[in-house]
């Protein structure tokens, strides 16, 4: 029986992921075997030896010791890409109310409460705010990992050319991405041919102003540019003077400041992009999954400070090892195996900057203390056997 102890309400859906016969999940909990965390601050957060896991439902990890968590052995995991479809919903939509320009349209209707000829000057008014369809329009992806090739498919489904860029696009990501999206391999190539460009990549110092004055020359006239990522992708500066030239049509972003907010073709959400109640149930689900294989089987998927190692069982026992990324380490341990006369039937071991794990599937009789005499190997932080 492992027992997780829960930091944040953990939606029931990610909580029915850890069956009652095997897992008891508990608020209050001095020694658990795994954590399950949302946003609470753990930096300070003293942890027992016995901890193993800890699984963060959503993506940031900023409130985990990630080094602490390494050096003591702790497999940290976050969920990434659990809230894509709830950013990608919102991104779709925002293109068709930006394209109609339904938000000016909507505050001015409000504007008509009490009007008297409220029915003729709805008639009268609604010119100001005609625009286009999207169906046929073209729309460029900057970023085609979850998000943004969720984003890109919603927009075929819509009848929309679409092009894509992303040079370190993942092979999952790939897989996912409808056949009819054509791939750009330079931005400054797939900026002219848009009607529409959406930004989905991380906010990193390689990609601070992705959209600045230079990208936006090299746009159509009128382009309408949408940002659901990070509100320091793009310069507000140059967006702003695109605005006012005329050179953009629209800019819709979840990352409202003092400098967009109110001016001419701005459109603002309150960063509601991963805000819906599906996208924390698929967190919690996803959290919980990680951190039950972790426990159970050994098994490794989207941890942040080790790397990913996942295997079916190939019967016998598992041995699962956290030790140092140095050379060396698999003849030691595979020296007291052999000398604990098991078989190994499949062995992985993969490493992540300093870290390094390794799984053993064994077969013969397993010396009750084969996990100790791993563990005092010097680079050896945590020894399991399942
Ligand atoms: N509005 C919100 O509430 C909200 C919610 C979740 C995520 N986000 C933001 O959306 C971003 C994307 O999320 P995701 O889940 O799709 O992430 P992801 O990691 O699945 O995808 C990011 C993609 O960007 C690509 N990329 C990196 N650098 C690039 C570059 N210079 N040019 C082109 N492509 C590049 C990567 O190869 C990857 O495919 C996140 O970094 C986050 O900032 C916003």
């Amino acid at each position: 029986m492992y027992t997780i102890k829960t930091l944040n309400a953990i939606s029931p859906v990610g909580l029915a992921k850890l069956p009652k016969n095997l897992f008891e999940v508990l608020v209050d909990s001095d020694a658990p075997d795994g954590v399950l965390v949302r946003s609470a601050n753990m930096l300070d957060t003293e942890f027992k030896p016995n901890l193993l896991a800890i699984a963060r439902a959503g993506a940031g990890v900023n409130n985990i010791p990630l080094e602490r968590c390494s050096e003591q052995g702790i497999v940290v995991f976050n969920t990434p890409g659990a809230n894509s479809n709830a950013v990608a919903e919102l991104v779709t939509g925002m293109l068709i109310a930006g394209s109609r320009n339904l938000a000016a349209a909507a505050q001015w209707t409000a504007g008509l409460k009490g009007d008297p000829d409220m029915a003729k000057n709805v008639e009268k008014g609604k010119k100001q705010f005609v625009g286009g369809e999207i169906k046929g329009k073209t729309l460029g992806v900057i970023g085609l990992g979850a998000i943004g090739a969720k984003v890109a498919n919603n927009a075929i489904h819509l009848g929309m050319e679409v092009y894509g860029y992303d040079p370190y696009i993942s092979i999952e990501a790939a897989w996912s991405l409808s056949g009819k999206v054509h791939h750009c391999v330079n931005l400054n190539d797939m900026l002219p041919l848009c009607d529409f460009v959406t930004i989905h990549v991380p906010y990193l110092p390689t990609t601070k102003d992705t959209i600045n004055a230079q990208t936006l020359s090299l746009c159509k006239d009128g382009v309408r540019i949408l940002n659901y990522a990070r509100g320091e992708l793009v310069n507000n500066d140059a967006i702003l003077e695109a605005l006012d030239s005329g050179k953009a049509g629209a800019y819709l972003t979840d990352f409202p400041c003092e400098a967009v907010l109110g001016h001419p073709g701005v459109v603002c959400t309150p960063h509601l992009g991963a805000s819906t109640p599906e996208a924390e149930d698929n967190c919690a689900e996803m959290a919980a999954t990680e951190i039950s294989d972790y426990l159970r089987n050994g098994n490794i998927t989207h941890s942040v400070n080790m790397p990913e190692v996942s295997q079916p069982r190939a019967g016998g026992k598992r041995i699962c090892i956290i030790h140092k990324n140095e050379p060396g380490m698999i003849s030691q341990i595979t020296g007291l195996t052999t000398a604990g006369k098991l078989n190994i039937e499949n062995m992985v071991n993969k490493s992540k900057k300093d870290m390094a794990y390794t799984m053993l599937d064994v077969t013969g009789a397993v010396d009750p203390q084969i996990a100790q005499k791993l563990a005092a190997i010097p680079a050896i932080i945590r020894v399991r056997v399942l």
